[in-house]
């Protein structure tokens, strides 16, 4: 099996599209891949809820436990290691996929993961890396927004692009209107983002 271990931090809404299309589009039986893993930084994370109904893997690692940025990273590749490696062919997750993960990660984990990581941003990068995207879009006077599924290089929110989905910016749009208008579209294209990479590893 490959195994695909999924990092959140909250809602977990984009882990749960992707875990349902994979049921729905027969992962198993056409790549001999699975989501085996969810991991989250924060216990309260609400997705972990889906994960455990879906008998998924679940793993906390709280970073405010942690004295660096460097000793969180370590532990966090051991767990994802750990669990990624369970029934796996290569003793190793296929993939590993940042979604709503909140955490800015050292150079030293993107490289133990290159090629195998990728995460969704919620503009049409290259605009507006980092925080509060989508009221620095409305902010600029922006006429479309959008979200990006993209390989993680070691610098924040950038990498190869691999899908982008566009939405109009309507006239009465707050940050969470527009949010969520994103947010849907992400569902749609972060399964189909990592369907095409594991099409790729088949
Ligand atoms: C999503 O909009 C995702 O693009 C964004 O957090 C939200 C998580 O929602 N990610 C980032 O901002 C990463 N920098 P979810 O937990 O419901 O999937």
């Amino acid at each position: 099996m490959k195994n695909i271990v999924i990092l959140i931090s909250g809602g977990g809404s984009n882990m749960a599209a992707i875990v349902r299309h994979a049921e729905q589009a027969g992962w198993a039986r056409r790549f001999g891949a699975r989501v085996s893993a969810v991991v989250s930084n924060k216990a309260d994370a609400k997705g972990l809820q889906f994960a455990r109904e879906h008998h998924l893997a679940t793993a906390v690692l709280d970073h405010k436990a942690f004295p660096s940025r460097e000793a969180f990273d370590a532990a966090l590749m051991a767990e994802i290691d750990r669990l990624g490696g369970a029934g796996s062919e290569a003793d190793q997750p296929a993939l590993v996929v940042l979604a709503g993960f909140m955490r800015i990660l050292t150079p030293g984990f993107v490289a133990h993961y290159a090629g195998r990581l990728v995460n969704i941003h919620p503009s049409l990068l290259p605009a507006f890396p980092g925080l509060h995207t989508h009221q620095r879009a409305l902010d600029m006077g922006c006429k479309f927004a959008g979200a990006t599924v993209h390989q993680v290089t070691a610098e924040l929110d950038h990498g190869e692009i691999l899908e982008q989905a566009v939405v109009p910016v309507l006239p009465h749009d707050t940050a969470d209107t527009l949010a969520a208008r994103v947010l849907t579209q992400e569902h749609l294209i972060y399964p189909r983002a990592i369907e095409r990479l594991l099409a790729g590893l088949a």
